[in-house]
Protein backbone atom coordinates (compact mmCIF):
# COMPACT_ATOMS: atom_id res chain seq x y z
CA UNK A 1 0.00 0.00 0.00
CA UNK A 2 0.88 3.50 -0.89
CA UNK A 3 2.20 5.38 2.27
CA UNK A 4 2.23 9.31 2.40
CA UNK A 5 6.40 10.07 3.18
CA UNK A 6 6.85 13.12 5.45
CA UNK A 7 7.66 16.52 3.66
CA UNK A 8 11.54 17.37 3.32
CA UNK A 9 10.13 21.13 4.42
CA UNK A 10 7.81 21.49 7.79
CA UNK A 11 5.95 24.17 5.93
CA UNK A 12 3.92 24.59 2.86
CA UNK A 13 4.03 28.08 2.29
CA UNK A 14 4.54 28.11 -0.96
CA UNK A 15 4.97 26.32 -3.80
CA UNK A 16 8.53 26.35 -3.64
CA UNK A 17 8.50 24.43 -0.36
CA UNK A 18 7.98 21.23 -2.19
CA UNK A 19 10.08 19.28 -4.45
CA UNK A 20 9.10 18.02 -8.20
CA UNK A 21 9.59 14.22 -6.46
CA UNK A 22 7.34 15.47 -3.31
CA UNK A 23 4.47 17.23 -5.36
CA UNK A 24 3.98 14.14 -7.59
CA UNK A 25 3.41 11.96 -4.31
CA UNK A 26 1.25 14.12 -3.18
CA UNK A 27 -1.16 13.86 -6.39
CA UNK A 28 -0.32 10.05 -6.10
CA UNK A 29 -1.57 10.22 -2.87
CA UNK A 30 -4.44 12.57 -3.32
CA UNK A 31 -5.81 9.99 -6.26
CA UNK A 32 -6.06 7.25 -3.82
CA UNK A 33 -7.51 9.19 -1.62
CA UNK A 34 -10.30 10.07 -4.01
CA UNK A 35 -10.31 6.56 -5.13
CA UNK A 36 -10.83 5.30 -1.57
CA UNK A 37 -7.63 3.43 -1.59
CA UNK A 38 -6.05 4.68 1.52
CA UNK A 39 -6.89 4.50 4.84
CA UNK A 40 -4.55 6.85 6.86
CA UNK A 41 -5.53 8.12 10.49
CA UNK A 42 -4.53 11.63 11.59
CA UNK A 43 -7.13 10.84 14.96
CA UNK A 44 -7.31 13.12 17.20
CA UNK A 45 -5.28 15.79 15.48
CA UNK A 46 -6.37 19.27 14.94
CA UNK A 47 -5.91 21.76 12.30
CA UNK A 48 -6.29 25.13 13.30
CA UNK A 49 -7.97 27.59 10.05
CA UNK A 50 -7.19 31.62 10.45
CA UNK A 51 -8.81 33.38 7.27
CA UNK A 52 -8.07 36.94 7.16
CA UNK A 53 -10.03 36.90 4.19
CA UNK A 54 -13.46 35.37 3.03
CA UNK A 55 -13.57 31.24 2.32
CA UNK A 56 -16.38 29.10 1.07
CA UNK A 57 -13.49 25.97 -1.01
CA UNK A 58 -10.69 26.16 0.99
CA UNK A 59 -12.58 26.49 4.41
CA UNK A 60 -15.39 23.79 3.63
CA UNK A 61 -12.26 21.57 2.33
CA UNK A 62 -9.87 21.52 4.74
CA UNK A 63 -12.75 20.78 7.60
CA UNK A 64 -13.80 17.75 5.68
CA UNK A 65 -10.54 16.32 4.62
CA UNK A 66 -9.29 16.97 8.62
CA UNK A 67 -12.94 14.70 9.70
CA UNK A 68 -12.36 12.11 7.43
CA UNK A 69 -9.09 11.73 8.54
CA UNK A 70 -10.01 11.54 11.75
CA UNK A 71 -9.54 14.86 13.26
CA UNK A 72 -10.84 18.22 14.11
CA UNK A 73 -10.50 21.71 12.90
CA UNK A 74 -11.13 25.56 14.79
CA UNK A 75 -11.70 28.23 12.28
CA UNK A 76 -10.73 31.65 13.75
CA UNK A 77 -12.06 34.92 11.75
CA UNK A 78 -10.13 38.29 12.67
CA UNK A 79 -13.54 39.50 13.79
CA UNK A 80 -14.06 36.65 16.74
CA UNK A 81 -10.31 36.42 18.09
CA UNK A 82 -8.12 38.71 19.05
CA UNK A 83 -6.41 38.69 15.88
CA UNK A 84 -8.58 41.46 14.78
CA UNK A 85 -7.32 43.35 17.79
CA UNK A 86 -4.23 43.61 16.44
CA UNK A 87 -2.48 40.66 18.72
CA UNK A 88 1.13 40.28 17.31
CA UNK A 89 1.54 37.36 15.02
CA UNK A 90 4.26 35.69 16.99
CA UNK A 91 2.18 35.62 20.19
CA UNK A 92 -1.39 34.14 18.08
CA UNK A 93 1.35 31.55 16.26
CA UNK A 94 3.46 30.45 20.02
CA UNK A 95 -0.16 30.19 21.69
CA UNK A 96 -2.35 27.92 18.69
CA UNK A 97 0.75 25.72 17.97
CA UNK A 98 0.65 24.80 21.26
CA UNK A 99 -2.94 23.44 21.13
CA UNK A 100 -3.15 22.45 17.24
CA UNK A 101 -1.14 20.29 14.98
CA UNK A 102 -1.26 22.33 12.07
CA UNK A 103 -2.28 25.31 11.40
CA UNK A 104 -3.78 26.91 7.82
CA UNK A 105 -3.68 30.79 6.72
CA UNK A 106 -5.12 33.08 4.75
CA UNK A 107 -4.25 36.27 4.98
CA UNK A 108 -3.35 39.56 2.56
CA UNK A 109 1.10 39.79 2.72
CA UNK A 110 3.39 36.56 1.97
CA UNK A 111 5.55 37.90 4.86
CA UNK A 112 2.93 38.25 7.44
CA UNK A 113 2.38 33.91 6.82
CA UNK A 114 6.44 33.89 6.98
CA UNK A 115 6.20 35.50 10.29
CA UNK A 116 3.44 32.79 11.49
CA UNK A 117 5.74 29.94 10.27
CA UNK A 118 8.68 31.60 12.17
CA UNK A 119 6.88 31.12 15.32
CA UNK A 120 5.23 28.29 14.66
CA UNK A 121 6.34 25.09 16.44
CA UNK A 122 4.06 22.98 14.15
CA UNK A 123 3.56 23.12 10.22
CA UNK A 124 2.17 26.07 8.66
CA UNK A 125 0.08 25.90 5.65
CA UNK A 126 -0.39 28.50 2.76
CA UNK A 127 -4.46 28.71 2.50
CA UNK A 128 -4.04 31.49 0.16
CA UNK A 129 -1.76 34.93 0.20
CA UNK A 130 -1.58 37.67 -1.87
CA UNK A 131 1.51 36.02 -3.65
CA UNK A 132 0.49 32.32 -3.86
CA UNK A 133 -2.37 29.43 -3.90
CA UNK A 134 -0.21 26.74 -3.34
CA UNK A 135 -3.09 24.14 -2.52
CA UNK A 136 -4.98 25.68 -4.86
CA UNK A 137 -2.45 24.68 -7.96
CA UNK A 138 -2.32 21.07 -6.21
CA UNK A 139 -6.13 20.66 -7.38
CA UNK A 140 -5.65 22.38 -10.24
CA UNK A 141 -2.73 19.85 -11.41
CA UNK A 142 -4.80 16.80 -9.93
CA UNK A 143 -7.38 17.49 -11.74
CA UNK A 144 -5.36 17.66 -15.40
CA UNK A 145 -3.75 14.33 -14.34
CA UNK A 146 -7.04 12.46 -14.06
CA UNK A 147 -7.69 14.05 -17.60
CA UNK A 148 -5.00 14.08 -19.38
CA UNK A 149 -3.03 11.03 -17.34
CA UNK A 150 1.12 12.35 -18.23
CA UNK A 151 2.06 16.21 -17.75
CA UNK A 152 4.37 15.97 -20.58
CA UNK A 153 0.84 15.82 -22.73
CA UNK A 154 -0.59 18.83 -21.40
CA UNK A 155 -0.65 22.80 -22.66
CA UNK A 156 -1.93 24.98 -20.40
CA UNK A 157 -3.01 28.42 -21.25
CA UNK A 158 -4.07 30.94 -18.35
CA UNK A 159 -6.25 33.99 -19.57
CA UNK A 160 -6.25 36.48 -16.82
CA UNK A 161 -4.50 38.27 -14.63
CA UNK A 162 -1.25 37.39 -13.17
CA UNK A 163 -2.22 37.04 -9.80
CA UNK A 164 -1.82 34.79 -6.40
CA UNK A 165 -3.21 31.73 -8.85
CA UNK A 166 -1.32 32.26 -11.38
CA UNK A 167 1.95 32.14 -9.59
CA UNK A 168 1.31 28.76 -7.94
CA UNK A 169 0.57 27.64 -11.40
CA UNK A 170 3.62 28.23 -12.99
CA UNK A 171 5.53 27.20 -10.27
CA UNK A 172 4.37 24.18 -9.42
CA UNK A 173 4.24 23.52 -13.64
CA UNK A 174 7.48 24.22 -13.75
CA UNK A 175 7.80 21.37 -10.72
CA UNK A 176 6.42 19.31 -13.35
CA UNK A 177 7.53 20.00 -16.67
CA UNK A 178 4.13 21.60 -17.88
CA UNK A 179 4.09 23.96 -20.29
CA UNK A 180 2.64 26.64 -19.31
CA UNK A 181 1.00 30.03 -21.25
CA UNK A 182 0.39 33.22 -19.09
CA UNK A 183 -1.58 36.01 -21.23
CA UNK A 184 -2.72 38.86 -19.55
CA UNK A 185 -3.13 42.68 -20.42
CA UNK A 186 0.11 44.67 -20.18
CA UNK A 187 0.84 45.67 -17.09
CA UNK A 188 -0.59 42.69 -15.32
CA UNK A 189 1.80 39.88 -15.75
CA UNK A 190 2.94 37.81 -12.70
CA UNK A 191 6.03 39.17 -10.47
CA UNK A 192 9.08 38.71 -12.13
CA UNK A 193 10.30 36.61 -8.90
CA UNK A 194 8.28 34.17 -9.52
CA UNK A 195 8.86 33.95 -13.56
CA UNK A 196 12.75 33.65 -12.52
CA UNK A 197 12.23 30.80 -10.22
CA UNK A 198 10.07 29.25 -12.30
CA UNK A 199 13.02 29.59 -15.36
CA UNK A 200 15.61 28.59 -12.73
CA UNK A 201 13.24 25.15 -12.29
CA UNK A 202 12.09 24.54 -15.95
CA UNK A 203 14.90 22.31 -17.56
CA UNK A 204 13.59 23.19 -21.32
CA UNK A 205 12.94 27.37 -20.96
CA UNK A 206 10.34 27.29 -23.62
CA UNK A 207 7.85 25.95 -21.74
CA UNK A 208 6.77 29.07 -19.70
CA UNK A 209 5.94 31.80 -21.94
CA UNK A 210 3.98 35.02 -20.90
CA UNK A 211 2.17 36.84 -23.49
CA UNK A 212 -0.28 39.50 -23.71
CA UNK A 213 -2.16 37.58 -26.45
CA UNK A 214 -4.67 35.67 -25.36
CA UNK A 215 -6.30 33.61 -28.35
CA UNK A 216 -2.62 33.11 -29.58
CA UNK A 217 -2.00 31.71 -26.04
CA UNK A 218 -5.10 29.48 -26.52
CA UNK A 219 -3.80 27.76 -29.99
CA UNK A 220 -3.29 24.45 -29.22
CA UNK A 221 -3.78 24.62 -25.79
CA UNK A 222 -5.28 21.72 -23.52
CA UNK A 223 -6.50 23.31 -20.60
CA UNK A 224 -7.46 27.03 -20.81
CA UNK A 225 -7.78 28.73 -17.47
CA UNK A 226 -9.26 31.41 -15.59
CA UNK A 227 -9.68 33.21 -12.31
CA UNK A 228 -11.21 36.75 -11.35
CA UNK A 229 -9.93 39.87 -12.50
CA UNK A 230 -9.80 41.73 -9.12
CA UNK A 231 -8.63 39.40 -6.48
CA UNK A 232 -9.42 40.38 -2.65
CA UNK A 233 -8.18 43.20 -1.51
CA UNK A 234 -8.58 44.68 -4.79
CA UNK A 235 -12.08 45.70 -4.58
CA UNK A 236 -11.35 49.88 -5.20
CA UNK A 237 -9.21 48.64 -8.31
CA UNK A 238 -12.77 46.64 -9.86
CA UNK A 239 -13.40 49.36 -12.25
CA UNK A 240 -10.34 49.96 -13.96
CA UNK A 241 -9.56 46.22 -14.26
CA UNK A 242 -12.47 45.34 -15.95
CA UNK A 243 -11.62 47.66 -18.95
CA UNK A 244 -7.98 46.71 -18.75
CA UNK A 245 -9.09 42.86 -18.82
CA UNK A 246 -11.55 43.97 -22.10
CA UNK A 247 -11.10 40.90 -24.64
CA UNK A 248 -9.54 38.24 -22.49
CA UNK A 249 -12.92 37.27 -21.56
CA UNK A 250 -13.02 33.07 -21.35
CA UNK A 251 -15.75 32.62 -24.49
CA UNK A 252 -16.71 30.19 -27.15
CA UNK A 253 -14.58 31.63 -29.91
CA UNK A 254 -11.40 31.32 -26.96
CA UNK A 255 -12.66 27.93 -26.73
CA UNK A 256 -12.11 27.05 -30.33
CA UNK A 257 -8.70 27.98 -30.94
CA UNK A 258 -8.00 25.47 -28.23
CA UNK A 259 -7.26 21.77 -28.60
CA UNK A 260 -10.52 19.72 -29.44
CA UNK A 261 -9.79 17.73 -26.34
CA UNK A 262 -9.50 20.94 -24.20
CA UNK A 263 -10.83 21.19 -20.81
CA UNK A 264 -11.90 24.64 -19.20
CA UNK A 265 -10.73 25.36 -14.78
CA UNK A 266 -11.31 27.93 -12.88
CA UNK A 267 -10.82 28.42 -9.16
CA UNK A 268 -13.85 30.14 -7.78
CA UNK A 269 -15.65 32.15 -7.16
CA UNK A 270 -16.40 33.43 -10.05
CA UNK A 271 -17.92 36.63 -11.93
CA UNK A 272 -19.63 35.33 -14.36
CA UNK A 273 -19.44 37.27 -18.04
CA UNK A 274 -16.46 38.75 -16.68
CA UNK A 275 -13.49 36.74 -17.32
CA UNK A 276 -15.12 33.45 -18.12
CA UNK A 277 -18.50 33.14 -19.66
CA UNK A 278 -21.73 31.53 -18.02
CA UNK A 279 -21.72 29.44 -20.69
CA UNK A 280 -18.56 28.18 -20.87
CA UNK A 281 -18.40 27.66 -17.07
CA UNK A 282 -21.41 25.17 -18.07
CA UNK A 283 -20.49 23.62 -21.13
CA UNK A 284 -19.16 20.04 -21.08
CA UNK A 285 -15.22 21.08 -21.83
CA UNK A 286 -15.82 22.28 -17.61
CA UNK A 287 -13.68 20.09 -15.20
CA UNK A 288 -14.52 23.46 -12.63
CA UNK A 289 -16.74 21.50 -10.29
CA UNK A 290 -14.04 18.40 -10.27
CA UNK A 291 -11.54 20.78 -9.74
CA UNK A 292 -13.27 22.29 -6.84
CA UNK A 293 -13.95 18.55 -5.15
CA UNK A 294 -10.46 17.95 -5.67
CA UNK A 295 -9.36 20.58 -2.95
CA UNK A 296 -10.37 18.36 -0.60
CA UNK A 297 -8.55 15.21 -1.85
CA UNK A 298 -5.18 17.10 -1.96
CA UNK A 299 -5.42 18.57 1.34
CA UNK A 300 -6.04 15.32 2.83
CA UNK A 301 -3.04 14.39 1.03
CA UNK A 302 -1.19 17.33 1.79
CA UNK A 303 -2.12 16.65 5.49
CA UNK A 304 -1.30 13.07 5.92
CA UNK A 305 2.30 14.37 4.35
CA UNK A 306 2.73 17.27 7.06
CA UNK A 307 0.91 15.63 10.21
CA UNK A 308 2.23 12.74 11.79
N1 LIG B 1 -10.75 28.65 -4.76
C1 LIG B 1 -10.81 29.08 -3.48
O1 LIG B 1 -9.78 29.18 -2.78
O2 LIG B 1 -12.06 29.37 -3.06
P1 LIG B 1 -12.47 30.03 -1.67
O3 LIG B 1 -12.05 31.47 -1.71
O4 LIG B 1 -13.95 29.85 -1.59
O5 LIG B 1 -11.74 29.29 -0.57
N1 LIG C 1 -7.20 35.43 -7.00
C1 LIG C 1 -8.35 35.21 -6.16
C2 LIG C 1 -8.49 33.77 -5.82
C3 LIG C 1 -9.67 33.44 -4.97
C4 LIG C 1 -9.75 31.98 -4.63
C5 LIG C 1 -8.21 36.05 -4.91
O1 LIG C 1 -7.11 36.14 -4.35
O2 LIG C 1 -9.21 36.66 -4.48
Amino acid sequence: MLNPIRLANNNFLSSLDISSQELFHILEIAINFKNNNLNIELKDKVLGLIFDKSSTRTRVSFQVAMSRLGGTTVDLLPSTSQIGRGEPIRDTARVLSRYCDVLAIRTFNQSDLEEYAKWSSKPVINALTDLEHPCQALADYMTMKEEFFDFKDIVLTFIGDGNNVANSLILCGALLGVEVRIACPKGYEPKSQIIEKAYEIYKNKDLLKITNDPITAAKGANVLYTDVWSSMGEENQKEEKDKDFLGFTIDNNIVRNAEKNAIILHCLPAYRDKEITDEVIESKKSRIFEQAENRMHVQQALLSCLVS
